[in-house]
């Protein structure tokens, strides 16, 4: 079956791979990101390697929030419906950074979900009324718990995932598929260099797995899957240890 997709922050590593294993040549597609250069490179490739009917391209900044109303209601125009609507921005932030610099908190509350959040909604409200489709966004495990190392993330995927928590209930009456990827740490250029991280997985690995669970349907997805276990130990750390931990 032909897929009329958008995917918002289509430059990202990890959302490449998703690209690469989601769209089929019958599909139709709206890549949309901040750069537009990169973003006009990453879409002759997409055609070549996965031979769409059609890619189009736009700009999308999260923090332009006049914009985002008009990039969906584009896209759907563009595409003759929508589907599939993927969403993989986000900036880890310099958390030290943050503790002086409110346009870095903005930054960071931006990306990871305000300017999904808008996105989301008008594409909802799409989806809601055409009784079908699917909405994914790249979420973290950083949101299953705040620690003093990246508390503004993790509290933006925190919101992030409980917006799509609030929008699967809303939207399963309908026969909208919600779906939210909880992933550990990837092997991308946003943790590149980054002390702490480890049992990285590879971006190729992520997006097949992401691509896989948009085709099949999910709720709540970790990615790798022992995560979920791990968070599962790390949520039930009482706060009176937990706040003496240097985490
Ligand atoms: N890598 C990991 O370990 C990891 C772990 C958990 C969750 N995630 C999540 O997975 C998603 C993809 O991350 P990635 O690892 O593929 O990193 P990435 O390559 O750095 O991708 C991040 C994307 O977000 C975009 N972005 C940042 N700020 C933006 C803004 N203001 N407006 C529009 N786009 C903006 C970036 O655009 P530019 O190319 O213009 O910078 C880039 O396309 C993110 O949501 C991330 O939080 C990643």
């Amino acid at each position: 079956m032909a897929n009329r997709i958008l995917l918002l922050g289509a430059t990202s590593t990890i959302m490449r791979q998703v690209a690469l294993n989601l769209i089929g040549k019958d599909d139709k597609v709206c890549l949309a990101a901040r750069n537009t250069e990169e973003l006009a490179v990453i879409a002759a490739d997409l055609r070549i390697r996965t031979g769409a009917a059609l890619i189009t391209t736009h700009k999308f900044d999260t923090s332009d929030f006049a914009t985002h109303q008009e990039l969906v209601e584009t896209a759907q125009h563009e595409l003759g419906g929508l589907d599939i609507v993927v969403a993989g921005t986000g900036a880890l932030g310099d958390q030290l950074k943050a503790r002086q610099s409110l346009a870095t908190i903005k930054d960071i509350i931006d990306s990871n979900y305000v300017g999904i959040a808008t996105t989301f909604s008008v594409a909802a409200n799409i989806l809601e009324q055409q009784g079908s489709g699917c909405l994914c966004v790249l979420s973290s495990v950083a949101g299953d718990r705040g620690r003093q190392s990246n508390y503004l993330y993790g509290s933006a995927k925190s919101g992030m995932s409980a917006f799509m928590q609030g929008l699967r209930n809303r939207l399963a009456p309908a026969g909208v598929r919600v779906i939210t990827i909880k992933l550990g740490f990837i092997d991308t250029k946003m943790v590149a260099g980054k002390s702490g991280t480890f049992l990285m997985a590879s971006p190729e690995a992520a997006g097949a797995h992401i691509a896989k669970r948009v085709r099949e349907g999910a709720d709540v997805v970790y990615f790798p899957f022992f995560w979920r276990y791990i968070m599962l130990i790390i949520r039930n750390i009482p706060e009176f240890i937990f706040k003496r931990m240097k985490l």
